[in-house]
């Protein structure tokens, strides 16, 4: 190919012949079995033999064929190991295969070896954290190779984040299963790369380019019913060349429509996406935070002073993905509209900053405040090792840091212990900190002065791990009845007593999440007696943001209240009234019917919307919206909702359910009867279908009210 690319020319590498030759199928295996049979193994990642499935503290694994398949995730994912199967002869034109893990090439991957050199190669789908554990089909064409002598060999030398790769039944046959792949350099010439989407394709076909090693635009197809038009704005690379991906499944007749379509152009055509204005980006949360760019995991030390909310958070500073833990800062007046700021505290020799906490210390018992200003004190977890426990303060509403120079101020305890939550208890008048131990262990430890600790209680939590919060509430808004809540990084609870000593468990774990994407939820510290809220952050773990300067996002903050259920006391969680602030254009319609077949909604489109509404199921068996295509669904006879293969119970009360869902561009937070149940999920939107709907189904529901809203962008514009 010459340099210059001409419009409408895309030569595809690889034609697609998919007509049956009527040969049967040669299965080379199917991974049933208790052993890898005579399939030569190395090292601890494959396991004794193929897995049942998911493998323990793995995402679940799904598309594999059977019972069994090939999973290197024994033991996570820092094992290696190598798999190679007997010899075999190549009578078929195509390998097929199911493949999902890690994409890493060379490191986990599937490796076709003809004479003892690798011929082909594949490897899982995900690079970044978050993604699927999915298997989907994948092909080799090897009719270049019929009648040879060929092994197979399974590779995983990778042991940081998806270090781990799947395989099942792989098989000899004359019918291309999987997607046809290419790779193809290009010069960039034009403002834009624009390429047609079809119908209906699975995320395996995908287009990516890739620019000095590094994805800067990437496209998954979604399952839309009608072929789309998208475009790449690349203006700001032109001059540079670069490398385009295409996977593509084909069409019945072997027409790869994103091959044949790809042009550059001057002119877009359909969705447009713009990646290069920051906060504009195409799949940019308008009203969740995300840093600047880079990693960013748990919220830390979030603390009120002056009018500022603080949000730390464990980031990233030089890479998209978890790594050289730093405490990242920003600042908002609302929790809605954030400003980031410097990174607030740095790794040393004492470990890299893990999750954490902070509190103002009114009373100086730390000896740190220097003028008049009142000082902030963070207490972070270094993870060096072994974890210990250390402070920081500011004398200057947050913007610098010092570390207490005898740091660390808890030395190890057990495990990896870590993610203190520092509380001050006014009845005995000293610092509590919750801290998380090693397996389902936390203690609590008391100080007078955030330097020294001693150990008060124990508090095992069945089933949660990591970042505990441990707070005060009321019950049903009476300030004479309270209740402590300890609080696990799944988002699990206790509820119990607190007299500065002992924790006394009275009831839990309770669930309080049912999302797909919610995690080392922390509560504001310092929120003044007269706001009197109980406010929390969370992480949304995992989610996908494909080409993007960031990775992950948080959490809409919530208000934390406890109240009196007929299953006894429980937590309800619900957005913040600061909401509000970003509200734009008010719908509403009230006590109106909802026919099956009807869309109150149709003339709706966007991307970023609050609702609030009371329906009446009455004689529908289903109720719901759609956002984007996506469903939010009230089963009436199992009274249940769910939403993005996320499901919760939500019982109506006197015949109607309440819903509050807050959709931005990479995520739907449901919340059920004011709260109750609260379901924050991640998702990759269609791009192309902006469409909003409310339906009823197999009968008449009501409308008792309902409000749309439409909102701004939380970000500068
Ligand atoms: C939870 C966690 C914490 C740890 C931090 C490291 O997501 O694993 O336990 O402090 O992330 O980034």
């Amino acid at each position: 190919m010459t340099r210059r690319m001409i419009a409408g020319l895309w030569a595809s590498v690889l034609v697609l012949t998919a007509a049956a030759s009527g040969a049967p199928d040669i299965l080379i295996a199917d991974f049933e079995g208790k052993d890898y049979g005579d399939w030569k193994m190395e090292g601890e990642a494959f396991g004794p033999g193929p897995a049942r499935g998911t493998l323990p503290n793995q995402m679940p694994v799904s598309g594999f064929e059977g019972k069994g398949l090939v999973n290197s995730f024994c033991n996570g994912d820092r094992t290696t190991g190598t798999l190679a199967s007997p010899p075999l002869k190549i009578e078929r034109k195509f390998i097929n295969f199911l493949i999902g893990g890690g994409m890493h090439p060379g490191e986990t991957c599937i490796n076709l070896l003809v004479d003892g050199k690798v011929v082909r190669t594949a490897t899982g789908p995900n690079d970044r954290p978050g993604g699927t554990e999915r298997l989907d089909w994948y092909s080799w064409d090897v009719s270049e190779f019929a009648g040879r002598s060929a092994i197979l060999q399974i590779v995983d030398k990778a042991t940081g984040g998806w270090g781990h790769i799947n395989i099942d039944h792989i098989v000899q046959s004359d019918v291309r299963r999987g997607a046809v792949e290419t790779l193809k350099d290009v010069a960039i010439e034009r403002d834009y790369i624009v390429f047609q989407l079809p119908a209906r394709q699975g995320p395996r076909t995908q287009v990516s380019l890739i620019v000095d090693g590094k994805t800067v635009r990437h496209t998954v197809a979604s399952n839309a019913d009608a072929a789309c038009w998208m475009t790449w704005d690349v203006s700001k690379l032109k001059g540079r060349s670069g490398r385009l991906r295409i996977a593509e499944m084909p069409a019945p007749d072997g027409t790869l429509t994103i091959q044949s379509s790809c042009t550059q152009s001057n002119e877009a055509k359909g969705v447009l996406m713009i990646t290069d204005k920051l906060y504009q980006e195409t799949y940019r949360p308008q009203f969740h935070f995300t840093p600047a760019k880079n990693w960013t995991n748990d919220p830390n030390g979030l603390i009120f002073y002056k009018g500022e909310y603080h949000l730390f958070f464990q980031h990233n500073p030089t890479g998209i993905n978890w790594g050289n833990m730093t405490w990242g800062h920003a600042v908002s007046p609302d929790m809605v509209h954030w400003t980031q700021l410097d990174h607030a505290i740095h790794p040393d020799t004492l470990g890299t900053i893990f999750s954490g906490s902070g509190v103002v210390d009114w009373a100086n018992t730390a000896g740190f405040q220097a003028g008049d200003e009142k000082v902030l004190v963070a207490i972070y977890t270094s993870a060096g090792k072994p974890f210990t426990q250390s402070i920081a303060y500011s004398n200057d509403r947050g913007r610098t840091w010092t570390k207490y120079e005898k740091n660390p101020v808890l030395g190890h305890v057990a495990g990896d212990n870590r993610d203190p939550k520092v509380l001050w208890h006014e009845p005995t008048k000293k610092w509590v900190m919750a801290l998380y131990l090693d397996k389902n262990d936390y203690a609590l430890f008391g100080s007078p002065n955030l330097k020294d600790w001693t150990r008060l209680c124990d508090v095992p939590m069945p089933g949660s791990g990591e970042c505990p919060d441990f707070f005060e509430l009321p019950v049903d808004g009476d300030a004479g009845n309270t209740r402590w809540v300890f609080w696990g990084a799944n988002g699990a609870y206790l509820l119990g007593t607190f007299d500065g000593k002992t924790f006394t468990k009275e009831s839990g774990p309770h669930p309080s999440n049912w999302g797909g994407n919610c995690y080392a939820a922390q509560t504001w510290s310092d929120v003044p007696k007269s706001d009197g809220r109980r406010l929390q952050i969370a992480w949304m773990n995992g989610g996908k943001y494909p080409g993007m300067p960031f990775n992950q996002q948080m959490s809409f903050p919530c208000e934390l209240t406890l109240r009196t259920t007929p299953d006894g006391i429980r937590l309800y969680r619900r957005p913040v009234r600061e909401i509000e602030t970003i509200h734009a254009r008010k719908h509403a319609w009230s006590n109106q019917a909802l026919k099956p077949g009807e869309n109150p909604l149709a003339t709706l489109a966007g991307e970023l919307f609050e609702i609030r509404a009371e329906i009446e199921p009455g004689r529908a068996a289903e109720v719901g919206f759609t956002l984007r295509g996506e469903k939010v669904h009230y089963d009436v006879g199992k009274k249940t909702v769910a939403c993005l293969s996320k499901t919760a119970p939500l019982p109506p009360e006197k015949g109607r359910i309440r819903l509050q869902v807050l959709l931005d561009r990479t995520s739907i937070e449901v919340f059920g009867n004011d709260g109750l149940i609260s379901m924050p999920t991640c998702f990759l939107p269609d791009l192309a279908n902006r469409s909003l709907g409310l339906y009823a189904v197999g009968g008449e529901a009501k409308i008792v009210s309902l409000e749309v809203y439409e909102l701004k962008s939380a970000w500068p514009m």
